[in-house]
């Protein structure tokens, strides 16, 4: 029997829906664990249910095909998530992937589609994001030294989680791409708001990211004076404040944002001085002018900071990836699908990052936004209606299928 889309739709949020499960909501499923894993095997048995055929690279990644083609359309997202995440980040991609492959089949249209669930898409648990894409399109900026010694939220470095599975930091570039899509969340509220049903992405923002850690002095909180202190946590509060003072500034000239999103405060007990400190920032903008400034700016207030307080600082750039421009062509072509189909669309850049990134510098790439409910994402939160992936999958079924 054959299920409606809307149907399969729920089916597939339905077999992903427990993995990785919160008592308190969402979900967190970090890139490179076990709970990733389970994602991925699900995906393949999903597509292996409609008779594809599946493998996996060096890095992890999962791909799905029916019918075997050097020159393929890749369409992609991610399968992890971030720490108390939603179900629908990356998943909806995924999800509008097989939905396409099912499309395909039902029609009996020998179209030329590779669906991917790429790896460790969020910066959650490494500091580094799109890892799987940005590996097998060799987009990543960090050296393989660099990467082998990130340290995951276990302890464990990625050399060492490499290692074990048997996977590659320098794994052969993908071939074949003849284009790259990806239907994603919007997260934010532009398209609710705006009662728009879907959007089709212009440019991504490139994210640059670093990690501070600040080292004073643990001392008696009850015998140190006020004025003999080294307390890291003061100066990382007036560091905090300083990303946010650039953010903004930069925000007004560039739509750029700046967060602290990582603090850790040590040894955080009630009658010592804070001892250690560490910060993680994220700076992103459209703008590589923009993103010096922040990152200019953000290094010589901390310095400062940390000088007036006897502080010592250890700087170290986890990662950066470079704004990217969508091709202008698929951007057209997925405007004119709506079009076809009367459901509304309109033109608009992604403050937040996707596989896309990696792909946009090597193959034509085109991306398809959905509204979230709110705007709300990296949230238990999250959520999207499943008529919306519907939608956003129509649109890249009408492209796929005028497409030369
Ligand atoms: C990915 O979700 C990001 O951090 O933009
Ligand atoms: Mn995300
Ligand atoms: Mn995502």
């Amino acid at each position: 029997m054959e299920l409606s889309d809307l149907t399969y739709i729920q089916r597939l949020f339905d077999v992903f829906y427990g993995v990785g499960a919160l008592p308190g909501g969402g979900v967190t499923r970090l890139g490179y664990t076990e709970l990733e894993d389970e994602m991925h095997r699900r995906f393949s048995d999903l597509a292996k249910e409609l008779g594809c055929t599946v493998d996996t690279d060096l890095a992890g990644n999962t791909y799905a095909w029916l019918i075997p083609a050097h020159e393929y359309v890749l369409i992609g997202s991610h399968l992890d998530s971030v720490i108390q995440g939603g179900r629908y980040d990356g998943v909806a991609g995924v999800m509008a992937g097989l939905l396409l492959l099912k499309r395909a089949k039902e029609a009996n249209l020998p179209l030329p589609l590779k669906v991917a669930a790429f790896r460790c898409e969020e910066s959650s648990n490494f500091g580094c994001c799109t890892m799987g894409s940005g590996l097998v399109t060799h987009q990543l900026k960090e050296g393989p030294e660099k990467l082998a010694g990130l340290t995951g939220k276990n302890g464990e470095t990625l050399g060492e989680v490499f290692a074990r599975r048997g996977l590659s930091l320098t794994p052969p570039r993908i071939t074949g791409v003849k284009e790259y899509l990806e239907l994603h969340i919007e997260q934010g509220k532009v398209l609710e708001e705006t009662g728009v049903r879907v959007g089709v992405v212009s440019t991504i923002a490139g994210p640059r990211r670093w990690k501070l850690q600040l080292k004073g002095l643990a001392e008696h909180s009850g015998a140190t004076p006020m004025s003999m202190r080294q307390d890291a946590l003061c100066a990382a509060a007036e560091i905090v404040l300083a990303v946010e003072r650039i953010g903004q500034r930069e925000a007004a000239l560039c739509e750029s944002v700046a967060t602290v999103g990582v603090i850790q405060n040590t040894p955080n007990a009630l009658n010592v001085v804070p001892g250690a400190a560490e910060l993680g920032i994220d700076l992103r903008g459209s703008h590589t002018d923009s993103l010096d400034r922040m990152e200019h700016d953000t290094l010589t207030a901390a310095r400062k900071i940390c000088a007036r307080r006897h502080i010592d600082l250890i700087e170290s750039k986890l990662s950066e990836m470079d704004p990217v421009s969508m091709d202008e062509g698929i951007q057209r072509g997925l405007m004119a699908a709506a079009e076809r189909l009367s459901i509304s669309c309109r033109n608009m850049p992604s403050g937040a990052g996707h596989d896309a990134m990696a792909f946009a510098p090597l193959f034509p790439t085109g991306m398809v936004f959905i509204p979230c409910k709110q705007g709300i994402s990296h949230n238990p939160l999250e959520s999207a209606s499943l008529q919306s992936i519907l939608d956003g999958t129509d649109v890249l079924w009408a492209y796929l299928k005028d497409m030369k």
